[in-house]
């Protein structure tokens, strides 16, 4: 039995499996249909979620499979009314396969607690755990990134990633930031994270991607400076996170947000510092003309369409990978 919980604990062969699984299925659906029937998926949400539920609900359909959303209104849902231990034990001796979704709100601001409660109803379930998106991965959003990154760019090996910081309102997650380093420095790609210097990501994740990195032969740069960073870019990965050294301190982490409020908020423009044929990717949801502007979101670089649209074949690939005997 094998979980989902990041993809840096997945082998890069069964990662590549996933990809072309998840190819074979957008082209070929027919070939899938049903083929999980009697299955059945619970499906956990602390938080709300557009993309990761209704491609995870349809991709289960199409499979054939149940799938049964429950929220923290509608459950006596782990982490305070009940026991995860029981939640877990009990939910898995009815399901195939359980997914969580849980985001800092839920755990305080207590960064990796969220992860540890994934981990903690992994420990107890006896069906494979789908992280859905955490307080530090969202590996389903991550396969997805570098399955859209091959089919617009064929291959990812020397591509040139920008993942740039953007200004929001609010400090964000580090779930998506950390997962698509992860995941780009895997897969060879030469990586530059960019961002204004008090939004470093933790040093556990950095030292994973340099691991990374020489293993897949890719780089990894760091750069505070939008121009230098964007320059020679293949791929404008675009995402707001909060600053750790603020973790759950709002009042702070504004204070070292809103000076960065005008420079970082991303303009269509910076894109011409790119190469000409670039993408511009985001894992949305995103608030127009707050974190870049809509002539970038609705631009002739911007794929954020398509990739929201792989979401489901990506989660199509995993539930087929885990449930499929
Ligand atoms: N990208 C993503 O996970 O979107 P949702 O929050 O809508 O699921």
């Amino acid at each position: 039995m094998k979980d989902f919980i990041t993809t840096q604990e997945w082998s890069k062969k069964d990662l590549d499996t996933l990809l072309e699984l998840a190819k074979d299925m957008k082209y070929n659906p027919l070939k899938y249909q049903n083929k999980l029937d009697g299955k059945s998926l619970c499906m956990f949400f602390y938080n709300p979620s557009t993309r990761t539920r209704n491609s995870t609900q349809v991709a289960a359909y199409q499979l054939g499979m149940l799938s049964v959303l429950n929220g923290i209104k509608d459950s006596w849902i782990g982490y305070h009314s009940e026991s995860i231990k029981d939640t877990s034990r009990v939910l898995s001796s009815y399901y195939d396969a359980i997914g969580i979704r849980i985001f800092p709100n839920v755990v305080d601001w207590k960064y990796k607690e969220g992860n540890k409660i994934v981990r903690e109803f992994s420990e107890w379930s006896k069906v494979p755990i789908i992280n859905f998106e955490d307080d530090q991965f969202h590996p389903l959003q991550a396969l997805t990134d570098i399955f859209t990154i091959k089919e617009k760019k064929r291959t990812t090996e020397h591509k040139k990633i920008t993942i740039s910081w953007a200004y929001h309102p609010k400090p964000l997650p580090l779930s998506v930031p950390n997962s698509i380093l992860l995941m780009s420095t895997r897969y060879g790609m030469d990586v530059t994270l960019a961002h204004p210097k008090e939004y470093e990501l933790d040093d556990e994740i950095i030292s994973k991607a340099q691991k990374n990195i020489k293993e897949s032969g890719g780089s990894l740069n760091f750069s505070n400076d939008i121009k230098e960073s964007y320059e020679d870019s293949d791929i404008v990965y675009v995402k707001s996170w909060g600053a750790i050294s603020a973790y759950g301190d709002a009042k702070k982490e504004k204070s070292l947000r809103m000076p960065n409020r005008d420079n970082w908020m991303i303009k269509s423009k910076y894109l011409n510092y790119t190469n000409k044929d670039s993408i511009f990717m985001h894992c949305l949801p995103i608030r127009r003309n707050i974190v870049a502007d809509d002539e970038t979101i609705d631009g002739p670089h911007s794929i954020i369409y398509d990739q929201a649209e792989n979401r489901l074949y990506t989660i199509k690939a995993l539930l087929y990978y885990l449930l499929h005997n």
